[in-house]
């Protein structure tokens, strides 16, 4: 990793006698990172410490080499921060609330109207700039919310749940401004999200927490990497015969309908494929080797991690 941005050391947060985060140590260089977890895992509550948003209850930090717990202001002004309830005033318009975010981080008025008028454009929203925000959908309000955040074109750009509420072109939108600003800022983007997808769609680093701890973290490939590799086959008829003949001779099938996994083990397998369609009369209409998605290694590093785990979404809790 380039040097780190973020160090997050021993971080501890209790809410009374609740336990929120539970000795959290990371380092978070530039691009796009991930934070992923179920709701209550504390994605938030560390947010709100790295930005010395709430008292930290054990440990520490640097952001941008200031010190979490006593910098909280001169950090709050170099990075941008979308929360993840709507802190909008319904009555102004989407132009004067940016602009008006700007002048609060320290923009002189000129700079932060056309800068309000800059992000406007590029979140979307160039044609309902002078319309009120209680006009707005919630997707023109997340909107709203990521101007507000980059306004004054922050190093570091903190997003918790940014799609949250969002319907599906909103949240496509949503994740390729945030894709684009990764890629053509430079710096580093940390979102957070319940949703494995919109993780993977726009971060090459993850981190999970699960009751406030982390419990995997990396780069995408990399884990995806340490998956087995399986062959996926598509078979039109005769499936459960295949199944059953590839199973009998000792191959590890994951069959879901139509389409099986098979766990490759060298080019024998792909031969073993064909050669069992052809004895079952199998129609086999796709072959290829399957890309692990992120709910993939999600299960394996539960399974590592001896932890039951039927499903990513028992753990990680569907869309809300
Ligand atoms: N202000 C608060 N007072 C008491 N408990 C809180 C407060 N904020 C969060 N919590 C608790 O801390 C845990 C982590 O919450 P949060 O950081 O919001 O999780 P996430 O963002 O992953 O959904 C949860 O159990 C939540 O109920
Ligand atoms: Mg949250």
């Amino acid at each position: 990793m380039s040097d780190p941005v973020i160090q997050i050391r021993g971080l501890r947060k209790m809410y009374g006698p609740h336990t929120a985060l539970d000795g959290v140590d990371l380092d978070i260089g530039t691009g796009g990172i991930g934070i992923l977890g179920p709701n209550g895992s504390g994605k938030s509550t560390l947010f709100k410490c790295i930005l010395g948003l709430i008292r930290i209850t054990e440990g520490g930090g640097t952001v941008l080499g200031k010190d979490i717990v006593t910098m909280g202001p001169q950090i709050r002004s170099s990075i941008g921060y979308m929360a993840e309830y709507d802190s909008l005033d319904p009555g102004l318009t989407a132009v004067d609330h940016v602009r008006y975010a700007g002048e609060l981080l320290g923009m002189r008025p000129d700079q932060a109207t056309q800068r309000a008028h800059e992000v406007l454009q590029y979140v979307g929203l160039e044609d309902q700039r002078y319309r009120t925000i209680d006009s707005f959908s919630t997707g023109m309000r997340q909107a709203t919310k990521l101007a507000c955040a980059i306004v004054h074109d922050p190093q570091i750009l903190f997003c918790d749940e940014p799609t949250n509420g969002l319907d599906s072109s909103a949240r496509q939108f949503m994740l390729d401004t945030l894709r684009r600003t990764i890629s053509d800022g430079g710096g580093t983007v940390i979102m957070t999200s319940h949703v494995m997808e919109d993780i993977q769609g726009v971060c090459e680093r993850v981190v999970m927490l699960s009751g406030g701890k982390i419990v995997l973290e990396g780069r995408i490939d990399e884990l995806a990497r340490q998956i087995t590799r399986e062959i996926e086959i598509s078979v039109w008829g005769g499936a459960t015969k295949l199944e059953e003949w590839l199973l009998t001779r000792g191959h590890r099938v994951r069959r879901m309908g139509r389409i099986m996994r098979v766990e490759m083990n060298g080019d024998e397998t792909i031969s073993a494929i064909l050669l069992g369609a052809s004895e079952t009369n199998a129609q086999v209409r796709v072959l290829k080797e399957y890309e692990p998605d992120l709910e993939d290694i999600f299960l394996l590093i539960m399974q590592r991690l001896g932890k039951e785990a039927k499903g990513a979404s028992a753990i990680i809790g569907g869309r809300e």
